[in-house]
């Protein structure tokens, strides 16, 4: 009797790891090679690492030469950066400014163990908008590669995605400003919608901004990723299932990318380096701008051309798309958009 007995089958304990630190066993590069070349061959990015976008087309335009002042506006992990440093070889000197507080003694470390020194490069934990504090006599070359990094992005205590749970905060900053969390509760039903058709052309403006609205009427606070994610598919429960679930991912990311607009003041401090540039960059000077969706791309180009026309800016290019291989090999870079100029 007991040999018939269906085997009990071993419980599954799932093919992914199951806490932020287990996952974060990438961040270890030495110990870990192998989950990285995996996680890398699949078009992804490791956790605790990003991959720099378009760096052939930067560094072509950008044109560096010896002795040359530059400033990165976006450290980040210091991908760019680090290119820039090696084009610079040991001479001249390489600004870099980066809001996140976290993410830049990191950065620093990579760098100076990478054989770079105070000589070559200075960080700022500044908001590029005040890149005028930086103290310099203009710049020959700078890039701003816009938006977050991935290292923010896959660490739930940011809450910068709601593909994992964490505080709704969405701060580069977290020691500045207020977590959107609390950004949601000043916003009425109008300009919740306004919101997230400006800063992300969400299709479904009307019913995320009518179901958060509800919901904070109801007295019930959105305090984490998964509250607002959970909001969003109530907001979304009418639409045909066959598209549903698709729908909801897509106007979840929209939404937090709209929030992380608001909450970090993106459009203001694109717009500020954008009427700074012309004053600080040297004559013969260049300007790489990456950008990662239409609102942001609109502003470059409109500011661009504006200055090509009052004289500032002898010549203006773009957009340039990364290649198909790159897109390929890291699907990051699929929306990333290249606009350059140089100083008359
Ligand atoms: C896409 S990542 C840059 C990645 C970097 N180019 C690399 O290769 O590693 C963007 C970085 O810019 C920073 N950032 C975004 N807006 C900023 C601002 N207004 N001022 C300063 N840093 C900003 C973010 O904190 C983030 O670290």
């Amino acid at each position: 009797m007991e040999e018939n007995k269906p085997k009990r089958r071993k419980r599954y304990s799932g093919k992914y790891p199951k806490t932020f630190e287990e996952k974060y066993k990438e961040q270890q590069p030495d110990k870990y090679q192998d989950v990285i070349e995996h996680v890398m061959e699949k078009g992804n990015t490791p956790a605790g690492m990003h991959r720099s976008i378009m760096i052939d087309e930067i560094l072509e335009f950008l044109a560096i030469q010896p002795g040359e002042i530059g400033l990165d506006c976006t450290l980040g992990f210091g991908g760019h950066t680090k290119h820039m440093l090696t084009k610079l070889n040991h001479t001249g000197h390489l600004h870099a400014t980066d809001l996140d507080p976290i993410e830049l003694p990191k950065t620093e470390q990579r760098l100076l163990d990478s054989g770079f020194t105070s000589n070559d490069f200075t960080l700022h934990n500044i908001n590029f908008r005040d890149l005028d504090q930086i103290p310099v006599d203009g710049f020959d070359f700078v890039l701003a590669d816009l938006g977050v990094s991935s290292m923010q992005i896959d660490d739930p205590s940011r809450g910068f995605t709601y593909k994992f749970d964490g505080p709704l905060d969405l701060r580069m900053n977290p020691h500045t400003g207020i977590p959107a969390s609390i950004r949601l509760l000043e916003l009425t039903e109008d300009e919740l919608e306004g919101m997230l058709i400006e800063n992300a052309d969400e299709t479904y403006a009307k019913e995320i901004a009518h179901e958060i609205t509800l919901t904070k009427a109801r007295g019930e606070l959105i305090l984490t990723t998964k509250d607002l994610f959970k909001v969003i598919q109530i907001a979304l429960k009418n639409l045909p299932k066959s598209i549903q679930e698709d729908s909801i991912k897509k106007a979840a990311q929209r939404t937090f990318q709209a929030l992380r607009i608001d909450v970090n003041q993106e459009y203001e401090a694109l717009y500020d380096l954008l009427e700074k540039l012309p004053l600080l960059l040297k004559k013969g000077g260049r300007v790489a701008i990456l950008t990662f969706h239409s609102g942001e791309d609109r502003l470059v180009k409109k500011a661009f051309q504006h200055y090509q026309r009052t004289g500032i800016y002898g010549a203006v290019f773009g957009p340039t798309l990364p290649t198909q291989t790159e897109v390929f090999n890291n699907s990051r870079a699929r929306s990333a958009k290249l606009r350059c100029a140089i100083k008359a």
